[in-house]
């Protein structure tokens, strides 16, 4: 599109109207070093889902008229507006930092149409490609050659999307999950791009289905785009990663600080049928001494997966007093609840649903009808406020029978008869939208209205799970990774996968461990918890028809080794709490590869077996079938053996040993890691005792406690204290808030 020649600009507070030959548009300073750039093709206004308010904060912006262009200012970057709309973004000492591609894009790939026939017909999708380019709008940044990409949300392949191209549309595909998939269940438009030289994060706000391609066209430039909606996006300044993250971050809201029980070891199978197959799983975890906080109904306690319903018979007529024995044992029961509503004339969901006009529609007025496990299904339309209300009320259904958790499924929306026509009619807010706006968005206001009705019935933190959603998500819910496979190439990409969603505003997050789809076995298992165990959320989680894949089914070595990691995560469980804590105040994800540590350091750019939890572990798992022993790069500074209490000075390559029973993990020098003592689930026993294991070194440390529960700690009624480790491993311990009205009484 050519927007033509800037003809004249005004400026309101702080954002700049611009005025071309063919296209009005506006930048507008949201704080210092973030910055939007919008035009409004479909409406004048945001109709963000993923900011809820757009936080401005006042601050000095000036406008200058130079020989080659506008040019904004504020105290951390510019901006230069050019003839055509071409925006650029340079530091504060005005050296560039991203720019609009001049250049001119390497034609389509064009196919005859003779030959896309035959591709057709032969069942392949490769001429797709000739569809790419185009677009309505369309974002084309150079490339300078150094450009390493992160985030993007939960895709396939590596941590450094540089070369690949992708697509933001949330989609539930059974096949097993590869590289060239170009989209999976999450859409978040936001990436940080590193170069040699600076880093910057770019967030397309633009729910409509939107591509990525980050260099797979050409090497002189990216680019990202979509066919509708509006241009609209975020320019983020920073002085490193974690800067860049927390902007974003700031624009979309943290995830708030979640129950501390959740941190804990969840157990979950497709197909445990009947109350028997609970109580079995809830012996077993006592029996075999594996810790376990939680266990999950799939969609087998419903009746013919009915939403809000309660298959009785298999739980003899009683699954509250059932979960009420549950719960005096220690597990916090979470349940599945999926999108699509049984249409069924005389069940209460269905008919409410019909009678408010609560469901989308086709563009004739009808119930817009699909399959999802029960069958022919509606699709409530969450993006109608008073649809989500009515959820939001549902969730009592939950809280009575004594669930801790809602698992929110199948809302990309996934749809057995075919993809919903994009004219489906939804509801955006105030007026009507169709199924291509509101897509990407289902999964997020689905899990929104979850959030909210576990708030208003239980009142504790809301434990929410979603399988798709959008930017801003992390707000409502966290995330699982869906239905990946018992196989090694997705144990790798656990680490990639994990990382970019932690990079993409989502920290609390896991893989199904062991692999949902195929049969595990016993090595892959193994190595699966010892990953799986540092993993911000920690959950074993199969499909009906697989092999088992309890701790216990594979015999004493594999079960010995799934206690050793399990007990590991209970024992670091303080630590993983502090680091929520710190991430619901600065975005900081939980697990985090170590380009987001050490961006200076080449080697971590493009590392896909190695990562952090926070800033003080890192972690070497085995991923490879039958090693074992493993490559392992420790970054600069001083770092011990874990397990050996070696200590290794970096950089450096070396090669660790590391049996079945061994993943390789270090800790920097100058860490106190604050330790739980160990029980079968959280809050066991008393919570009056820390332990610190120290490794000695200069560090400091914050640690956090509270009630772990509900939302006291945001008027102030929690503990802080601060650790001082010294080189002779000597800790000096302060209390620098004093809120909690249960502080430890002994710190060992
Ligand atoms: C979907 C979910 C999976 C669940 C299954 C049955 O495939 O991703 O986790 O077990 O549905 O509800």
């Amino acid at each position: 599109m050519t927007c033509g020649r800037l003809l004249r600009y005004e400026i309101k507070n702080q954002t700049i109207h611009l005025h071309f030959e063919h296209l009005k548009a506006r930048i507008e300073i949201i704080t210092p070093k973030i910055v939007n750039v919008f035009a409004g093709f479909m409406s004048e206004e945001h109709r963000s889902k993923a900011i809820e308010v757009v936080k401005t904060i006042p601050c000095e912006v000036h406008v200058e008229e130079r020989p080659d262009g506008l040019w904004i200012l504020t105290d951390a970057l510019r901006v230069r507006v050019c003839d055509d709309f071409k925006v650029d973004f340079l530091d504060e000492e005005e050296a560039l930092v991203c720019e609009d591609y001049r250049g001119s894009r390497i034609p389509l790939k064009r196919v005859s149409e003779e030959y896309l026939k035959l591709l057709a017909e032969e069942g392949h999708r490769a001429g797709e490609a000739d569809k790419e380019g185009g677009h309505l709008i369309e974002v084309v940044k150079t490339m300078t050659g150094s450009e390493h990409f992160y985030g993007l949300g939960d895709k396939t392949g590596y941590l450094d999307k540089r070369h690949y191209d992708y697509e933001m549309w949330n989609t539930d595909n059974p096949d097993p999950q590869v590289d060239t998939f170009k989209a999976l269940y999450k859409s978040i438009p936001f990436f940080i791009t590193l170069t040699d030289s600076h880093v910057y994060g770019l967030f397309f706000d633009n729910p409509y289905k939107s591509y990525f391609n980050m260099g797979q066209e050409s090497d002189d430039y990216f680019w990202f785009g979509a066919d509708q909606g509006n241009l609209d996006y975020y320019y983020i300044a920073g002085a490193n990663m974690p800067q860049v993250l927390s902007g974003y971050m700031y624009l979309t809201g943290t995830a708030p600080l979640p129950q501390k029980w959740t941190l804990g070891y969840h157990q979950s199978r497709w197909g445990y049928v009947v109350q028997e197959d609970i109580q079995a799983i809830a012996d077993g975890m006592r029996e075999h001494d594996i810790p376990c906080d939680s266990i999950h109904l799939d969609i087998d306690y419903m009746r013919g997966y009915r939403d809000f319903t309660w298959d009785l018979t298999r739980y003899h007529n009683d699954p509250e007093g059932f979960l009420q024995k549950l719960s005096d044992r220690g597990f916090h029961m979470v349940c599945i609840n999926d999108a699509g509503v049984k249409k069924e004339a005389g069940y209460d969901v269905y008919d409410e649903g019909v009678e408010n006009g609560y469901f989308a529609k086709t563009p004739e007025g009808d119930v817009y009808i699909n399959a999802v496990w029960p069958g022919e299904a509606a699709f409530p339309d969450f993006g109608n406020p008073k649809v989500r209300e009515w959820w939001t009320d549902k969730m009592d259904f939950f809280v009575k029978k004594g669930i801790r958790g809602v698992w929110n499924d199948m809302n990309e929306p996934a749809s057995f008869k075919g993809p919903l026509p994009d004219d489906v009619v939804f509801t955006d807010e105030d007026r009507p939208a169709d199924h291509a706006a509101m897509h990407n968005v289902y999964g997020h206001l689905m899990s929104k209205a979850t959030y909210e009705g576990l708030k208003k019935h239980d009142g504790r933190r809301p434990f929410v799970i979603t399988r798709a959603c959008f930017a801003g998500s992390q707000k409502y819910a966290m995330v699982w990774t869906g239905d990946n496979t018992s196989m090694w190439g997705h144990l790798q990409m656990a680490i990639p996968q994990l990382c970019n969603l932690g990079l993409s505003g989502m920290p609390f997050a896991g893989t199904d461990i062991g692999g949902f789809c195929a049969d595990t076995t016993p090595e892959l298992l193994a190595r699966w918890i010892e990953l799986g165990a540092l993993s911000p959320f920690c959950r074993n989680h199969s499909a009906m028809g697989s092999r088992r894949q309890e701790p216990w089914v594979f015999g004493e070595e594999v079960l010995a080794i799934y206690r050793k990691y399990v007990k590991l995560r209970y024992r670091l469980i303080p630590y993983f709490y502090d680091l929520f804590f710190e991430e619901e105040k600065t975005g900081a994800p939980i697990m985090r590869p170590l380009v987001y540590e050490y961006e200076k350091d080449m080697v971590v750019r493009t590392c896909n077996d190695e990562f952090l939890i926070g800033s003080r572990i890192l972690a070497a798992p085995v991923v490879q079938q039958g090693a074992n022993h493993r490559m392992v790069y420790l970054p600069e500074g001083e770092w011990y053996d874990y397990w050996t209490r070696e200590k290794i000075t970096g950089p450096v390559w070396f090669v660790r040993e590391a049996p079945l029973d061994t993943c390789p993990l270090y800790v920097k020098a100058g860490t106190v890691l604050p330790c739980m003592p160990e029980q079968s689930y959280v809050g066991e026993k008393p919570n009056d005792t820390l332990l610190l294991d120290v490794f000695p070194g200069e560090g400091e440390y914050d640690h956090y406690l509270d009630n772990g529960e509900d939302f006291a700690y945001r008027d102030g009624r929690y503990h802080q204290y601060h650790f001082t480790v010294k080189p002779d491993g000597t800790v000096e311990t302060q209390i620098v808030h004093a809120g909690y009205e249960k502080p430890y009484e002994r710190i060992l």
